[in-house]
């Protein structure tokens, strides 16, 4: 067998020391490629309140955010993804495209406090503004109800749209909804927004792992579950037609959601559509589960963290988004 040869060959001179394991590392973890999920509360008064769900993680009202927003610059971090959490929420999600909405109030404080120095994209989705809490909008069909899809991408466009006014650099569709991505760029082309990128969460499952930013995003389904329009964890395939709809549709950024139980997801997304930018999201369950491991004492928290990112990097991502973010410049040492 032609390595196995005397003298013995020796990879481990390149596990001897930091320096050469720095040297040789073959998956980097860069700061510019991290994206810290941000949830603005219209309802909250002061800076912020805990996430009971989430340990370590906040809500901010539309003033607060502004605060940690600066944190993040400061740390490196130069990129957010904005969730909106509406006080009112009605069967049409219509604070979703309010002009005075928390998404919408917040860009523009953020804007005008930092302008390009921060990237902005925000997460265009009903459930957290819908009572039903569902994804689209509901219409009754026979004895039950249906989520219909047509008119829900009229909304997500609209929403779209008021987030593009309000300053959002990248909008990211996650409804699931069959042709939102090419919904929203003609309304956002028609509206004078032909600059604004399209983050599509594409290959989005039917996860477990969503349980925590359901509390956190006050985005429960009222009734039924969202398998009727998010993928279904046992099929692969299904990912690379989601993706290839997407991209000729008009997306900019693809993205595969959750992270780490769809590692084989990331890989043959990347490997077929290298060209086009891939987003992993870590979901708040996989938050989650580092969190609860470590606070058990025998997992390192910071540790996890690094070898869970890096896992998702080798895996062909190229931007993380992650709860973590604000955390990895002090853990990269920068
Ligand atoms: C809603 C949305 C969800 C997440 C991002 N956008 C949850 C869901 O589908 O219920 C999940 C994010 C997370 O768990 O961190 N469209
Ligand atoms: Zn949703």
């Amino acid at each position: 067998m032609g390595i196995y040869r005397y003298p013995v060959i020796r990879p481990r001179r390149l596990r001897r020391t930091q320096g050469i394991r720095d040297l040789v590392s073959q998956s980097r973890l860069s700061i510019e490629a991290l994206v810290q999920p941000v949830f603005v509360d219209e309802g909250i008064s002061g800076d912020r309140v805990a996430i009971e769900s989430m340990p370590d993680q906040y809500r901010y009202s539309v003033e607060g955010v502004v605060k940690f927003v600066g944190e993040l610059l400061e740390a490196g971090i130069k990129s957010i993804l904005v969730f909106g959490v509406p006080s009112e929420k009605d069967p049409m999600a219509k604070r979703a495209y309010n002009n005075e909405g928390p998404v919408q109030r917040a860009l523009r404080n953020i804007r005008r406090e930092y302008g390009d120095e921060v990237l902005i994209a925000t997460d265009v989705c009903v459930c957290s503004y819908t009572d039903h809490g569902h994804c689209g909008i509901i219409v009754k069909k026979g004895s039950g109800y249906v989520v219909d899809n047509d008119e829900s991408i009229k909304i997500l466009s609209r929403i779209a749209v008021s987030h593009a006014e309000a300053g959002a650099d990248i909008v990211a569709p996650s409804a699931m909804m069959d042709g939102q991505v090419g919904a929203i760029r003609e309304a956002l082309d028609s509206e004078g927004f032909s600059d604004i990128a399209i983050m599509s969460y594409s290959a989005k499952y039917a996860s477990s792992l969503y349980g925590p930013f359901r509390l956190a995003a006050s985005s429960k389904p009222q009734f039924g579950d969202r398998r009727g329009y998010q993928m279904d964890p046992r099929n692969s395939w299904e990912a690379l037609k989601e993706v290839e709809m997407d991209i000729a549709e008009g997306a900019d950024i693809v993205m595969v959601k959750p992270g780490l139980w769809y590692l084989d997801i990331v890989r043959l997304i990347k490997d077929n559509f290298p060209e086009i930018p891939l987003a992993v999201y870590s979901v708040s369950g996989e938050y989650l589960m580092i969190k609860a491991a470590a606070m058990s004492g025998y997992i390192s928290e910071n540790q996890a963290i690094l070898e869970a990112l890096t896992a998702i990097k080798r895996a062909g991502a190229d931007i993380i988004i992650t709860y973590y973010a604000y955390k990895i410049p002090e853990l990269l040492g920068r």
